[in-house]
């Protein structure tokens, strides 16, 4: 079965089979030329499977770099433009990035600038990129270790998400996408919330392919529904954010650590963190089915308070901030609304406090 949604009339996110859909697309757009990107796991673990899928010939001209976040900088774009110029691409060829978040961001915003150009096809190969990353145009990479300083709005062609790719995504990065499908689920879809909210990782681990496609379809629409809404991000998709501002600040502190922690793993912390903050305000309890469910997914990892200016100082670069003040975007009382808070220093403090001790 095939679900198509159109983000603002704009592309084509087209859930399903790639066999079913993608080369009729293709032959459609015809392009000059065709350049993938991959990073070295996808290359490895996906690319036979997508020429397999889509017919693509196998001497496709394929750029590789290297896996994960710390390779999302300009000097990677700098190679990936290098590659570009080599194969002489023209105003007319289209980029597809094979990979997770890193890759779509990336190679998107390579594409989005190559010429003041190209066109690209998004096809992720991770949970998250396929529920969250992927969609909305938003491409980008970090700069002096802030995340996503630097980027574009630039819708891709068209979005192609097959969740047969997680059948060779590693257990911790399905985890990790995870927590966007949950972020979805609670700033929006009940009905999605009622299906996950008991989830266990054996369950999340052996997932069938309908139940993927269900749960991707309601959160794919989540997503869709707020970047029709706010393409800009100038009101409510600043809530796609619920969780980022200390995930974020969590996220670039671990990076440049031992033990990194994934995105999702810092969002989930963020979304616990920032909702303390939201219900203490409110004298009100954070849910217990959102701390359980959390708690079940995530590894619980203890957050040193010594560390908190340092996140305070990256959580000053957040691009939500309004004249100097550090805010934050959680769930308001119903689905699809929005509360904007301004958080202090020690209640970041104080929210880190809480969940440590949970
Ligand atoms: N543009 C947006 O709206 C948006 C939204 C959310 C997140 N993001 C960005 O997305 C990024 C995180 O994305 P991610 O979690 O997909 O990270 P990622 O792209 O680094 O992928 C995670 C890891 O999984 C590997 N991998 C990917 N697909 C695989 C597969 N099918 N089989 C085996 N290995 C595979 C990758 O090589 C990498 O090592 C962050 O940079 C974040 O800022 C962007």
């Amino acid at each position: 079965m095939t679900t198509t949604f159109y983000p603002g009339d704009a592309y084509p996110v087209v859930l399903g089979r790639l066999q079913d859909t993608f080369s009729d697309w293709l032959q459609q757009r015809r392009p000059s030329k065709i350049l993938l990107l991959c990073d070295a796991n996808t290359r490895r673990d996906c690319l036979s499977g997508f020429l397999a899928a889509t017919g693509l010939p196998a001497n496709t001209p394929v750029v590789e770099i290297p896996a994960g976040e710390t390779y999302k900088h300009i000097q990677t774009c700098t190679s990936i433009w290098e590659q570009m110029l080599k194969a002489q691409l023209d105003r007319h060829a289209l980029v597809i990035n094979l990979g997770g978040g890193v890759i779509g961001d990336m190679g998107g915003f390579c594409a989005a600038t190559w010429k003041r150009g190209v066109d690209f096809v998004q096809v992720p190969t991770t949970l998250l990129s396929m529920t969250d990353a992927a969609i909305g145009g938003k491409l980008g990479i970090d700069f002096q270790k802030v995340k996503n300083t630097i980027g574009v709005f630039q819708n891709p062609a068209a979005v192609f998400v097959d969740p047969v790719f997680l059948n060779t995504l590693p257990e911790r990065e399905l985890r990790s996408g995870f927590a966007e499908v949950i972020k979805h689920a609670l700033i929006g879809a009940p009905e999605l919330w009622e299906m996950i909210r008991d989830f266990t990782p054996e369950q999340l681990s052996a997932c069938p392919q309908e139940t993927w496609l269900n749960m991707l379809s309601q959160s794919i629409a989540v997503k869709v529904r707020i970047v029709t809404e706010d393409p800009h991000e100038k009101g409510i998709r600043m809530l796609l954010n619920y969780g980022h501002t200390i995930g974020h600040a969590l996220e670039s502190y671990f990076l440049e650590t031992e033990n990194p922690l994934t995105h999702g793993e810092a969002i989930a912390i963020g979304m616990l963190t920032e909702s303390w903050v939201q219900h203490q305000r409110r004298a009100e309890q954070v849910p217990d089915a959102w701390i359980r469910l959390m708690l079940r997914i995530f590894p619980h990892r203890n957050i040193p308070l010594d560390i908190v200016p340092d996140i305070w100082q990256t959580m000053q670069q957040d691009k939500k901030n309004k004249a100097g003040k550090v805010r934050m975007t959680v769930p308001g009382n119903m689905e699809l609304d929005m509360e904007v808070l301004e958080p202090s220093q020690e209640e970041v403090r104080d929210s880190l406090l809480f969940y440590n001790n949970l």
